[in-house]
């Protein structure tokens, strides 16, 4: 059962809307246990908020980050480690922000229509690589610092629940 999403009528900036899911979703996470059903919400929540083009997880399995629950459109299911954006900030355990993604060496165009990229990785307390979320927009040079702040201290809480 989950409880509807409350939002601020009007806010003034990216960090006040983040302040406020961001506590609904852990609380989100607090009351289900089961990961599919969270990370789906998750993006849920995610995508009716900040309604970027394409926002999902990739999940660490088998030495490769494998397609999770998303929203947006169709997308490639494997990536290999240091392949893509995805597969670059993964290795490397650092969120990368690319304005342009036409510039991004070996990035991996799931959709033409997307043109900035930002991926953060889940990287648990003891360091464990889990997977990475990837947030992709139709506009160039779409994510910041305060994207990377909040996502990174939402991607680390799931990171230790998974
Ligand atoms: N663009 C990503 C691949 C995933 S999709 O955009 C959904 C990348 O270069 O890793």
């Amino acid at each position: 059962m989950a409880e509807p999403l409350i939002l601020p009528t009007d806010f003034n900036n990216k960090s006040e809307l983040y302040n406020t899911i961001l506590p609904q979703i852990f609380t989100l996470w607090q009351h289900e246990k089961d990961i599919i059903a969270n990370l789906s919400n998750t993006t849920a929540i995610l995508k009716e908020v900040l309604g970027h083009f394409w926002i999902g997880f990739y999940l660490w399995k088998e030495n490769q980050l494998v397609l999770g629950p998303f929203q947006g459109t169709l997308a490639c299911t494997r990536i290999s480690l240091g392949k893509g954006v995805c597969g670059k900030a993964a290795e490397e355990k650092k969120i990368l922000i690319v304005p342009n993604v036409h510039e991004f060496p070996g990035h991996i165009a799931c959709s033409s229509f997307s043109n900035s990229e930002i991926v953060v990785p889940l990287i648990n307390d003891n360091q464990q690589l889990k997977g990475v979320l990837d947030l992709d927009s139709i506009h160039f040079n779409e994510f910041d610092e305060v994207d990377a702040l909040y996502l990174q201290k939402l991607c680390k809480f799931i990171a230790n629940q998974i």
